[in-house]
């Protein structure tokens, strides 16, 4: 099982939006998919509960309930078979909690939104995370995407100097589109939308969906993906 966390400590930055679009994706290719939800306010379980009856099966895990409960571990199951695993973290996520979601990590995906408040606040997430979060070094895949980016805010120029430094990949840059309010107000992605009124979209995700392609082998040893931790640690 691939399992992907979609996270970033900073709210409103896009982890529902890439977790309910990168799951919706890989349901419409027949993986078997699941969604775990940490998130109190549960926005990916209530995208889920608001798909078409038609629509690909993703399987809901809540992870949102207290820590040590047989509830939470009931509700956090995910079948046996599932082959694709992602998980929407909430924000300002740190602690233990942060450590549990990262054990269970191979891939994870950290959206940024294009604001300077944003862009730092990211950065001293990314430095907590690779500090204290627990990463597996050379196992755990790191990177960053923009999201809601908007033609008139090239401001990503310090964050992408500060990940190079770190060796971890800027995928690509989405842009602020009214078909991912749209997906997320009908229960769907953009990988399950008329394709005539998604192009421009699904291009620009393309990036995240190759960097997730667990059958590309030699990505792990690509030095990009491998994180730099001495540095992180010297306060990049
Ligand atoms: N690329 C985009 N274009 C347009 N709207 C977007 C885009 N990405 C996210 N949004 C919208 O921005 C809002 C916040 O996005 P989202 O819920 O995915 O963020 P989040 O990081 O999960 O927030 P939270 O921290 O509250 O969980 C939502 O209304 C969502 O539909
Ligand atoms: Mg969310």
């Amino acid at each position: 099982m691939q399992t992907i966390l979609i996270i970033n400590s900073k709210g409103g930055s896009g982890k529902t939006t890439l977790a309910t679009t990168i799951a919706s994706y890989f349901a419409g290719t027949n993986k078997k998919t699941a969604i775990m939800d940490y998130d109190p306010q549960g926005s990916s379980l209530h995208w889920l509960k608001i798909r078409s009856k038609g629509a690909n099966t993703i399987h809901a895990a809540d992870a949102a309930a207290q820590k040590g409960t047989l509830m939470r571990s009931l509700q956090m199951y995910v079948p046996g078979d599932t082959e694709k695993l992602i998980i929407d973290a909430p924000a300002g996520v740190d602690g233990v909690l942060l450590q549990e979601m990262v054990k269970k990590t191979d891939y994870i995906i950290i959206p940024v939104a294009p604001s300077a408040i944003d862009i730092h606040a990211t950065a001293c997430f990314i430095k907590d995370l690779l500090l204290k979060g627990g990463i597996r070094k050379q196992k755990t895949k790191v990177a960053v995407v923009a999201n809601r980016v908007r033609k008139t805010m090239p401001i990503y120029e310090p964050l992408e100097r500060f990940l190079q430094v770190l060796s971890l990949p800027f995928l690509t840059k989405i842009s602020d589109s009214d078909q991912y309010i749209l997906a997320a107000e009908q229960g769907t992605g953009i990988f399950e939308m008329d394709e005539k009124d998604v192009a421009k979209e699904r291009k620009e995700f393309e990036p995240i969906l190759n960097w997730l392609n667990p059958d590309a082998d030699q990505q792990t040893t690509r030095p990009e993906n491998v994180v730099n931790f001495d540095r992180a640690r010297n306060g990049v």
